[in-house]
């Protein structure tokens, strides 16, 4: 179950505050701290966790605290194409938390100094792509290279968060496309009130050529969409256990890599549902993003709890 996560690494800048800034306001932090993150870190330490083999590519600056490569190995991340870029500060991500919620801006920094395509055709980088049984992707780093490592997944996961505008031609190698709300509605121009709804949404993409969509709803669950034959379109609603989220920082990233270990094991989409949904449920439960990632035995545990999914077409 070999994975290969392409994406983001961002110094994390964490205040805990009683409530969310309105525009214009200023608020006191309760607590401030820094942590490893990025999408693309989260995404390939929740991998790891869960169970796959994970290799990250990906990009930092020369001012990257050396702490960085020992804390993404400790958790087995394989690092033998993450590379320093002259001239970029390492991205940083400035998070506000309340109440379980956040708000997220990120300096992408050498999350975005990519070499052209050219040049990445000639890196190890290719072969590590094309040898993965899952290749995942998120949208931190600039889009021409998410469609250059599209095109050499054998089978491509793409969350495609922060939400913008994406090529057909990219959609239609998403196997699948992994959204929250708020993706969903910006790549549909709808918005999803229902789990039905969501699954409406996700089926009309996959109408459009995409080959599966996985819609997270936050703590109502998720639906997914895959295409057959008759119906042209089915999938399900999985929902998610009540549990108490201290931190929801990261948990769409914990439900990534979980789902990519478990399609790279060889699961069908739906019991990878499952499997990520166990894992994003268990990750909300505890402060920060790697740290509150669960193993494949925890996630095992969880999966007791998680409630049976209903058919959806
Ligand atoms: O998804 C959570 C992540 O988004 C944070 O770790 C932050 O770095 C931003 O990239």
């Amino acid at each position: 179950m070999s994975v290969v996560v392409l994406g983001s690494v961002n110094q994390d800048i964490v205040c805990e505050v009683e409530r969310l800034p309105r525009p214009g306001e200023t608020v006191l932090a309760l607590r401030a701290r820094t942590n490893l993150g990025g999408k693309g870190s989260n995404q390939a330490v929740a991998a790891a966790q869960a169970g796959g083999r994970v290799e990250f590519i990906a990009r930092i600056g020369r001012d990257a605290d050396p702490g960085l490569r020992k804390s993404l190995r400790d958790y087995a991340v394989g690092l033998a194409t993450l590379r320093e870029v002259e001239d970029a500060r390492t991205g940083t991500a400035y998070i506000t938390v309340a109440d379980g919620e956040n708000q997220i801006v990120v300096d992408s920094g050498a999350n975005f100094c990519w070499e052209p395509e050219p040049e990445l055709d000639t890196l190890n980088e290719v072969e590590l792509l094309r040898s993965a049984d899952v290749v995942v992707v998120q949208l931190e780093v600039p889009l021409r290279v998410v469609a250059w490592a599209a095109r050499h997944a054998r089978r491509l996961v793409l969350n495609a968060a922060p939400a913008t505008v994406l090529p057909d031609e990219l959609l239609l190698r998403c196997h699948p496309l992994v959204v929250n709300e708020s993706e969903l509605s910006a790549l549909t121009g709808s918005t999803a009130r229902t789990p039905e709804q969501a699954f409406h949404l996700a089926r009309s993409l996959c109408l459009r050529g995409v080959a599966s969509v996985v819609a997270t709803l936050g703590a109502t669950g998720s639906v997914w969409a895959h295409r057959c034959d008759v119906p042209p379109v089915a999938g399900g609603y999985q929902a998610a256990p009540q549990v108490n989220s201290v931190d929801s920082t990261g948990a769409g990233d914990a439900f990534v890599g979980a789902l990519a270990t478990a399609l790279a094991d060889g699961r069908q989409l739906g019991a990878a549902v499952a499997y990520a949904t166990a894992a994003g449920a268990l990750a909300v439960q505890t402060p920060g993003t790697h740290a509150s990632y669960p193993t494949a035995d925890q996630i095992r545990t969880a999966l007791a709890t998680i409630p049976a999914a209903r058919p959806l077409v």
